[in-house]
């Protein structure tokens, strides 16, 4: 969340309870006014409340694919087995499945570890030598493998 969007939240909310109160001083008979106001207040109130509390977990996401991108779209972009060519193990569900790789706990070992020609992720330096990837925590690794099978569940479109 930027400082921006965080002003702006709390200004909106401010200004809904002052309408809030105003709408409930003694002698204000609008009553269907002062209903929907209170209400306004208390929607505000819960939007604010998932933006702030739901934003962890949107950086996450974010972050996941962020270093989808940055580490592992050279070699698997769209989903795919760009390089090296193997057409059998890609990142769509079916192959997934077909080789085992359909829980958290197997993509993260398999990044974490790395196989063949997939460098190890858990290591600065991959055990093959072939390549210098990213570290990952095992945070990041967990995030990554979400991003996967999220894209994975709707056919990477
Ligand atoms: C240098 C190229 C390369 C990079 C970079 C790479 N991979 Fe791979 N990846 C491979 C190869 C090759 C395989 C097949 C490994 C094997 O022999 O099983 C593979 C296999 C996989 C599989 C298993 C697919 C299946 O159907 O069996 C997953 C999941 C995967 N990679 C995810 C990732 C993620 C996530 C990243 C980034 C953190 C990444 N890869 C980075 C080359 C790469």
């Amino acid at each position: 969340m930027t400082p921006f969007m965080a002003v702006a939240i709390l200004s909106i909310q401010l200004l809904s309870l002052v309408a809030g109160w105003s709408a409930n001083a003694p002698g204000n008979c609008r009553h269907g006014i002062r209903e929907v106001l209170a209400e306004m207040s208390t929607l505000t109130f819960a939007v604010s409340a998932a933006v702030v509390f739901g934003s962890p977990d949107l950086s996450v996401a974010a972050t996941g694919m962020e270093n989808f991108q940055a580490s592992c779209a050279g070699c698997h972009a769209g989903g795919g087995n760009t390089f090296p060519f193997s057409s059998k193990k890609t990142l769509f569900q079916g192959d997934l499945d077909k080789n085992g790789v359909n829980t958290v706990e197997a993509m993260s070992n398999l990044i974490l570890k790395g196989k063949g020609g997939m460098p190890a992720y858990g290591e600065f330096m991959s055990q093959k030598g072939n390549m210098i990837p990213a570290r990952f925590t095992e945070a990041e690794v967990i995030a990554i493998s979400d991003f996967v099978f999220d894209q994975a569940e709707h056919g990477w479109k």
